[in-house]
Order: structure tokens, then C-alpha cells, then sequence
């Protein structure tokens, strides 16, 4: 080794503190130390010399290659840590800045009624059904008791298609969701235990009535199903909807065609300041009873059109406007708002997306 060797070294120190990049420092360290770096070729030198010769050589080599590579590690640590440095104080938060705005959008209280429905009859045992909006005459009348001269089908002030129907008809949009009761029987058969929620619509509009509305749909078959089922059913379905035990129902005699017996289902309230407000006994002083839902014992004839033997099977059904138990259980007075598509009515009456309604919870949670 000369002091032509040291010299270099040396130069190679002094570029060392001045080079930025790393790939400068990188460049420096192959040059020196690469394989066919100048240091390595030294290195070699050392196999040709006589013992004696390496002896005074080689630790001198190795010292001058020791004092290059450490340089080169220390030019590398110190150039990550400013770039470290540097990328922290880029990438500070600042504190002062105003929170960001909440998200603004809201699940629809119809939607929110229906998974709290859907969370309460499925603890009951009862699964989710559904079926087309766009029904067929057969499933929506004829198969429910309502032959076509039947009276009760100008009640439904029905929506029709040009197009006529598989089954005999028009095609329709549906005026109600016990149509999904036809559809589910002649699918799974029996025994079953369903409940149908969705869009149902007429050809009617004012301020208790809208062209297109939703209703929840129930059905039980099964052997042996009488009226106090029923009757037990609704009651804890209501208590757990309103979340109160202070709920008294009343059973009325009715009549529809796809139900025999049927019932009108009222509810008992007392007036609060000008407002409904359920509980008690509708015949006690101040109290009313209020019309909630329709429901009866399917009609034989139905569970024949839906291919089942009615010796054999029996069971009960019923049918509740959503919306009208949106508006009781959250207050709305106005039926049309709910499809107005407002956002000030949504940020007042949503719910937020990350309330699932659950039983353990409780299924207003949020409201
Ligand atoms: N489908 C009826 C309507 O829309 C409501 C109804 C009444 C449904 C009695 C039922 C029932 O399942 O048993 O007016």
C-alpha cells in the first residue's frame, strides 16, 4: 500500500461529508468497495506479497478499509435520519384545524322501522320473505279468495298494466304484500313461519294517502294453529315494537276474503297533550282505540290455491302499514314527507346507518 492509497482515502473521506443523496453515498461505496472497487483490488494484492510483507501490509490495509466503510455506514445512518427529520416535519398535524362534518346521510325511518320488525320477528322464529312488485292479477287477487267479479277488489283502486298476465289477467303493481303469502306457500310448502316487508300500491293520494306505500306482511302454517296464536303473536310483536308491556289490543269481527275468520286488530291510547300516546284500555276514560292492523285465520280456500291441504294445515296471517307504525312510534304527523326526498326531514327523522336495531340493545336505540 502507498501514500497514493492514503491519499485516496482520504479524498474519498472528504467527499464522503460533502455528497446529499444516497445514491451518491452508494456510488462512493462501489467504487471503493464494490467488487472491482479500488479497495477490493488492494485487498487482493495481499494473496502475491511474502509473508513477511503481508504481515506489515495487511493490518494497514484492513485499517484503511475499516476507516472507508464506516465512514460510508455513518454518511448512510446520518442521511436517513434528516430525511426522516425532514419527512416529520412535512407531515405534522395541525390541531387548530375544524373537525370535519359529520356524515350527513341518514337511514329512512321506513327503513329502520323494517329492520326493527325484521329483528323482532326473527327472535320469534319467523324468516324474511319477498316478492315481485310487479305482480301477476293470480297472485295478487284470484289466489287470495278474490275471483275476478269479486267486490272487494274495487276496493284496492289497482294500478294495472297493458300486458296480460301468465295466470289469466293483467299484470299489476301489487296493492298489497299478501300476494308474498301465495308465493311463499307454493315455494316451500308447510310448515312456515314468514314475514313479508315491502312496497305496495294504489291509485289513491292525500294526506293519510300516497300512491305508493309499504306494508309488513305475516304468516304462520303449521298444525293446529288457532286464534289465541294470533292473538299472542301481535301482542308481543306491538310490545317490543313500542317497547313498552303496556299495550292492550282489542279484536274486532271483520271481513276479508282471504281470512276466515278476520280480525281488526285496535290498539288502546290516551290522549297526551293533544298527541296519541299507546297504552291502557281503549274504553277507559280519555283512552280510544285506535284501528292497527288487519289480520284472521287463512281462509281454507287460500291454502288450497296454494297447493296445501287445508285439513292439514292451518295458520293465521295479518297485514300493517309500516309507515303508519313509523309515524306512531317516532311522531311524524304527515304521510307524504316521508317521500318528499327532503334532507332537513331526513337530518331531523333519519336514523344514523350505524344503529342496527337489535332486541339486547334495544330496538329504538338512537332514536
Ligand atoms: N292485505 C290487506 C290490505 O292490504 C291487509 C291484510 C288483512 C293482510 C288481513 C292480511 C290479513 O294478511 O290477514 O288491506
Amino acid at each position: 500500500m502507498s501514500t497514493q492509497h492514503e491519499q485516496q482515502a482520504e479524498a474519498t473521506l472528504t467527499r464522503l461529508e460533502t455528497v446529499q443523496s444516497a445514491t451518491e453515498v452508494e456510488a462512493i461505496r462501489v467504487e471503493a468497495l464494490g467488487k472491482a472497487g479500488w479497495i477490493s483490488a488492494l485487498m487482493k494484492t495481499l494473496g502475491g506479497m511474502s509473508p513477511d510483507e503481508r504481515q506489515v501490509q495487511a493490518p494497514r490495509i484492513q485499517a484503511l478499509r475499516a476507516r472507508v466503510a464506516d465512514a460510508i455506514e455513518a454518511k448512510k445512518a446520518a442521511l436517513e435520519a434528516a430525511e426522516l427529520e425532514a419527512r416529520l416535519a412535512s407531515e405534522t398535524l395541525d390541531l387548530t384545524l375544524p373537525a370535519p362534518t359529520t356524515p350527513k346521510g341518514s337511514v329512512h325511518p321506513v327503513s329502520q322501522v323494517m329492520d326493527e320488525l325484521a329483528e323482532i320477528f326473527a327472535d320469534l322464529g319467523f324468516a324474511v320473505a319477498t316478492g315481485p312488485e310487479i305482480e301477476d292479477d293470480w297472485y295478487n287477487f284470484t289466489a287470495l279468495n278474490m275471483p275476478e267479479s269479486h267486490p272487494a277488489r274495487a276496493m284496492h283502486d289497482t294500478f294495472y298494466f297493458p300486458d296480460t298476465a301468465p295466470k289469466g289477467g293483467r299484470m299489476l303493481l301489487r296493492t298489497h304484500t299478501s300476494p308474498v303469502q301465495i308465493r311463499s306457500m307454493v315455494e316451500q310448502g308447510a310448515p312456515i313461519r314468514i314475514i313479508a316487508p315491502g312496497r305496495v300500491y294504489r291509485s289513491d293520494s292525500d294526506a293519510t294517502h300516497t300512491p305508493m306505500f309499504h306494508q309488513i306482511e305475516g304468516l304462520v302454517i303449521d298444525r293446529d294453529i288457532h286464534l289465541g296464536h294470533l292473538k299472542w303473536t301481535l301482542e308481543t310483536f306491538l310490545k317490543a315494537f313500542f317497547e313498552t308491556d303496556d299495550i292492550v289490543l282489542r279484536l274486532r269481527p271483520s271481513y276479508f276474503p282471504f281470512t276466515e275468520p278476520s280480525v281488526e286488530v285496535d290498539v288502546g291510547f290516551r290522549w297526551d297533550n293533544g298527541k296519541r300516546v299507546l297504552g291502557g284500555s281503549g274504553d277507559a276514560e280519555g283512552h280510544g282505540w285506535m284501528e292497527l292492523l288487519g289480520s284472521g285465520m287463512v281462509n281454507r280456500r287460500v291454502i288450497e290455491y296454494a297447493g296445501l291441504d287445508p285439513d292439514e294445515w292451518q295458520g293465521f296471517a295479518f297485514g300493517v302499514g309500516v309507515d303508519r307504525l313509523a309515524m306512531l312510534k317516532y311522531g311524524m304527523d304527515d304521510l307524504r314527507a316521508f317521500f318528499d326526498g327532503d334532507g332537513r326531514w331526513l337530518a331531523h327523522y333519519g336514523f344514523s346507518g350505524l344503529d342496527q336495531p337489535t332486541l339486547s340493545a334495544g330496538i329504538g336505540a338512537g332514536a
